[in-house]
């Protein structure tokens, strides 16, 4: 019998059709609504291999009814929605999607800061809606990008990229991160500083950390106070690592200036968000590494992933270091 891998998003044909000559796949229908948790686990109970997506808990009980489950390849880079302990003690090897969407989520960051900054929504929205009467010396003036100082917060592989874009810009860059990036010091100039000291200095906060125990809720109210009253904060990295309401009051209170978001606690909003009232909020449907040709290598390389295991290969980004294969049917 060959193995049975189910995809929990509907992908294109085209590109499921490697799998579909060496394994027996199954799709779930749609690609915008999520698989209901009781096909997911009737699907796993059956499943060698699971491609998921961000929106999927992968979690004990998931984990645990995959009896024969030896792979998760999960389409993102972050995998806060999978549950590494377990998998690691069933000997289910999970794999993530990094690299190949750095460049892409770096543009859609640093795109972020830009149109927040500069309020490129609200002036086309201005525009769209007839409002345009004549040149106005301050027209939606917004903020300069350019010589001003940058807060990264979680310097990885997309914040050194979004680093590198900022030098373009002439702009001074601090960060912070768990461990320091002499490296990236090096070749980008840029400086490291305690959180405190960042988020006090820097004009543009831009959050790429991952979600973990330690980075849940980090942004606090306190921390929004302690930014400029000018300073306009980006999210890319997950909703979690905010306190939404701390957000929104800090904003309403003037105590920063303005925010770019890709993510929220709960996915999907709806439009009766109280972030989505704010006029100086941009707001984006989680789109970081959403181009055609990224989200192309992104199920490539998922794919690729589930075949090394299943061949009992390497897989080329397994997260769960300290996975070995248990004997499975
Ligand atoms: C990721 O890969 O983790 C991103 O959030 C998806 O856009």
């Amino acid at each position: 019998m060959k193995p049975y891998i189910y995809i929990t998003r509907k992908l294109p044909d085209a590109l499921v059709k490697p799998l579909q000559e060496k394994y027996d796949v199954k799709m779930w229908k749609h690609d915008d609504i999520p698989v209901p948790r009781d096909i997911l686990i009737e699907e796993v109970k059956k499943a060698d291999a699971l491609l998921s997506v961000l929106a999927d808990s992968i979690d004990e009980a998931v984990l645990t009814a995959g009896k024969n489950l030896k792979v998760v390849a999960n389409l993102a880079v972050g995998y806060n929605n999978i549950d590494l302990k377990t998998a690691s003690l069933k000997g289910i090897a999970i794999c993530n999607t990094p690299d190949v969407l750095t460049d892409t989520t770096a543009d859609l960051t640093f795109g972020l800061l830009m149109t927040t900054a500069r309020r490129i929504v609200e002036a086309a929205e201005y525009l769209k809606e007839g409002k345009w009467q004549s040149w106005n010396p301050f027209l939606l003036a917004g903020t300069d990008v350019h010589h001003k100082t940058l807060g990264i917060v979680g310097m990885g592989r997309i914040g050194e990229t979004v680093a590198k874009r900022a030098t373009g810009f002439d702009m001074d860059i601090l960060y912070y991160n768990r461990t320091r990036k002499p490296d990236a010091e090096k070749k980008l100039g840029v400086i490291y500083t305690s959180f405190d000291e960042l988020v006090k200095k820097a004009d543009f906060i831009v959050c790429l950390t991952p979600l973990t125990a330690e980075t849940k809720n980090m942004f606090t109210r306190e921390v929004f106070q302690k930014m400029k009253s000018s300073a306009i904060f980006i999210n890319v990295a997950r909703g979690a690592v905010v306190d939404e309401q701390a957000l929104h009051d800090a904003l309403v209170a003037g105590e920063i200036a303005g925010a770019g978001l890709d993510v929220f606690q709960v996915e999907p909003i709806t439009v009766d968000h109280p972030l989505l009232k704010l006029p100086n909020v941009v707001a984006l449907p989680h789109i970081g590494s959403s181009s055609t040709e990224t989200r192309t290598s992104m199920i490539e390389l998922c794919i690729e992933n589930i075949s090394s295991i299943l061949e009992g290969k390497e897989p080329k980004t397994l997260v769960n270091k300290d996975w070995r294969p248990l004997v499975k049917g």
